[in-house]
């Protein structure tokens, strides 16, 4: 019974991570969809394949995670989300709905038009 034990520890543990990031992401709403469809691959850290790849790019001049960035304007972010690039796919109104880009692109501007 040890490893139930362990499997429903680790079940609560998971669930109340995932409670407790749910409620900083209400904090910000494009942060909320940020987390959910582009963290995978816009993450910090050099495993992450968008970071990755933007630092090849931009070879450092900019700093190659999307929420560490400051010169993005929305009409960059909702072009790329909208139609992808390389192995970004782009990304359909039933996935990302206008509202939620509209509060990503909000976000990961902050606020430049
Ligand atoms: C499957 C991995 C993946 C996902 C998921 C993904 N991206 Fe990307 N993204 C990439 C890659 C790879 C690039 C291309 C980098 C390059 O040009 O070298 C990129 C490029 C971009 C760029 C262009 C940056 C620049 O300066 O050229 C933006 C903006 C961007 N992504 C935003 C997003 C947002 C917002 C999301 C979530 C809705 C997202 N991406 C989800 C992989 C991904």
């Amino acid at each position: 019974m040890k490893t139930l034990d362990t499997i429903l520890l680790a079940a609560m543990v998971t669930w109340a991570s995932s409670a407790m990031a749910n409620d900083s992401a209400t904090l910000d709403p494009g942060k909320h969809v940020f987390d959910k469809w582009c963290v995978s691959c816009h993450g910090v850290g050099d495993r992450k394949p968008g970071t990755a790849s933007l630092a090849a790019k931009y070879h450092g001049s900019i700093p190659a995670a999307l929420e560490e960035r400051t010169d993005m304007n929305l009409d960059f972010i909702r072009y790329f989300v909208r139609n992808g690039v390389l192995i970004m796919p782009a990304f359909r109104k039933t996935e990302v709905s206008d509202a939620d880009l509209a509060a990503l692109s909000a976000y990961l501007s902050h606020q430049k038009k």
